[in-house]
């Protein structure tokens, strides 16, 4: 589609932590990285709650918990899971390709 975003390469497979959240920057976003059993999803990485840095929370599975108030995201799609977040988070379109993670973005 014409007015899709294009693919951007963010960090290759091997620098990501297993199982876990791993922050990187692109331009002057900081987004959060997450490798889970089904794969390797991403979100913004500042909670839309009260912009805590989600990387610095704790992941399990496919949930993504701030370490500000506790509120809780799941990174496959952004939904929220626990209260306080209520709005759902940012989360974007990822592959992986030629052994990099790539973002929409
Ligand atoms: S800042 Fe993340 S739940 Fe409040």
């Amino acid at each position: 589609m014409a007015d899709e975003k294009p693919w951007k390469d963010v960090i290759e497979v091997t620098r990501l932590e297993k199982n876990w959240v791993t922050r990187v920057e692109l331009g002057s976003r900081l987004i959060a990285i997450y490798d889970t059993p089904s794969g390797v999803f991403a979100s913004l990485a500042l909670c839309n709650h009260g912009g805590a840095d989600l990387c610095d929370g704790y992941f399990d599975g496919h949930v993504i918990e701030c370490p500000l108030h506790q509120g809780a995201f799941d990174v496959r799609d952004g939904h929220p899971v626990s209260a306080p977040a209520t709005r759902p988070m940012k989360v974007f379109e990822t592959r992986i390709e030629n052994g990099m993670v790539q973002i929409r973005a």
